[in-house]
């Protein structure tokens, strides 16, 4: 018989988790305004927010953090993690950061100007907040099959080429400070970008003189679907194929939060000399000095370490597996997931499991509300609250897409953990009758509002 797959790792440590009632959950999530952001995490069982910074670290970080050299300028665990940046993924600059939103920060503060356009795929909505916040446009270029859940397409974080080429023809070329390949593609739904895609993209840019930089939050995923569906590189190791990812870039920004396994930390890297100097004096303005960039040494040491571990290729076959087998359990049991599932969470088609709320009372913010009443497993809407309002109109952007995001942190939950999640979500589909109605905002902020925004049920 073959043997059954099992987790490269045992756990050493662990932390108790809090069950509540129904009637206790009732009465949190209205305390917290129907937000999931403002639940504490205690009133939380099973926590599917974000594979942000929740990782479980391994011992060998944990031993990192006790090595961290704590100096102010020249610190050995910068070079630690300036020795991996430079081998694994062959970037000769970088500046550490406190997460990937500052690495934005950093970048598009040296390269974006007002009225400039930021073509990509699907832009994260921190990517996006920072470039409409210097008022320069995001245009997103993926392929169309990304936006039908049900279709099956191997690399839906694609670009699309003709997309992107008629951004570069209907601007000029000073008005296009960079491309941006988000890998894997969060907004499509943990989607990958085929090697082939990361050429025809980089030679496309090329062409017109328009740098591209990699989102690298979760490239080592992106690099294993690639091993996994893209047949020249069956045979390549998870390595091999990260270093040729990056050599089509002129540089990435990075949260750590996801590919490389710690609770905090970013960088920003680069090839050239020339912008180095310039991120330089944005990132110590806004980060701190060169050689930790708003970390701690301990931080840095960890991270280089994460950054190895997360190119194991038995450690992403059980991250990945593991996802895989939450999207199968929904599946399985009739819940519309978007095909095929991504690298680091689940998406559940809100607007297939509640098609009789209509979309201006937020299908998956309220499918999100009833699973944590359901069972205390907190998801994360990625639709029309995240799609937040047009810069200029002001109205609401409708996205095509309203999902549910069951996000898995890396190296936490077991599959009994997905297990009960899925059948939680199985009572829902059963009940979903009964659930009348969707929420009405009551206050929101001017940007980025589901973080804060506060909500009502739409009929009370
Ligand atoms: N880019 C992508 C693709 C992301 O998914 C994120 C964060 C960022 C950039 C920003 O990085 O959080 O370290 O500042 N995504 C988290 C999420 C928050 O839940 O998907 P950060």
């Amino acid at each position: 018989m073959e043997l059954p797959f099992a987790e490269p790792y045992k756990i050493k440590v662990t932390e108790p988790l809090h069950r509540s009632t129904r009637e206790e959950r009732e009465q949190w999530i209205k305390e917290a305004k129907y937000n999931l952001f403002n639940l504490r995490s205690d009133q939380v069982f099973i926590d599917l927010l974000t594979d942000s910074g929740t990782g479980a670290m391994s011992h060998h970080q944990w031993s990192e953090m006790m090595m961290g050299d704590e100096s102010y300028a020249g610190s050995a665990s910068y070079f630690k993690l300036k020795e991996v940046i430079n081998r694994l993924l062959g970037m000769p600059y970088f500046v550490p950061t406190h997460q990937g939103r500052a690495a934005e920060n950093v970048l598009f503060s040296a390269i974006i100007k007002e009225g400039d356009m930021v073509p990509g795929n699907a832009h994260f909505d921190t990517t996006k907040g920072h470039i409409e916040y210097r008022r320069a446009t995001a245009i997103d270029c993926t392929i169309d099959e990304a936006g039908d859940t049900t279709l099956y397409h191997p690399f839906k974080g694609n670009i699309d080429l003709d997309k992107l080429e008629a951004v570069f023809t209907a601007h000029p070329r000073e008005k296009i400070p960079l491309c941006i390949i988000t890998v894997t593609c969060n907004t499509s739904g943990g989607q990958p970008v085929s090697m082939q895609n990361i050429r025809d993209v980089s030679a496309l840019c090329k062409k017109y003189g328009i740098p591209v930089f990699f989102d690298a939050a979760r490239f080592a995923e992106n690099a294993f679907f690639i091993k996994m569906r893209e047949e020249e590189f069956v045979n390549h190791s998870i390595r091999d194929i990260v270093h040729e990812m990056y050599s089509y870039v002129d540089g990435a920004t990075m949260s750590s939060k996801k590919d490389a396994i710690v609770n905090i930390g970013g960088f920003l890297a680069c090839r050239s000399k020339e912008l180095f100097d310039k991120i330089s004096m944005y990132c110590i303005l806004y980060e701190g000095y060169l050689t930790y960039g708003g970390l701690a040494g301990r931080d840095l040491a960890a991270m280089a370490q994460g950054l190895k571990e997360g190119c194991d290729y038995h450690y992403l076959e059980a991250r990945i597996g593991q996802v895989a087998y939450l999207g199968q359990l929904l599946k399985d049991k009739g819940i519309p997931c978007q095909e095929p599932t991504g690298g680091h969470a689940v998406f559940v088609d809100a607007k297939k499991v509640l098609p009789h709320i209509p979309k201006e009372e937020f299908q998956a913010q309220t499918l999100a509300i009833e699973l944590y009443l359901e069972g205390g497993v907190r998801g994360v809407e990625i639709g029309t609250l995240l799609a937040d309002r047009d810069p200029v109109s002001r109205e609401n952007r409708y996205p095509k897409l309203e999902l549910l995001r069951l996000t898995i942190p890396r190296r936490v939950y077991t599959n009994n953990h997905m297990a009960y999640v899925a059948a939680c979500l199985e009572n829902i589909l059963q009940r979903r009758d009964t659930i009348t109605s969707g929420y009405r905002i009551t206050k929101e902020a001017p940007i980025m509002r589901h973080f804060t925004v506060e909500l009502e049920p739409a009929t009370m």
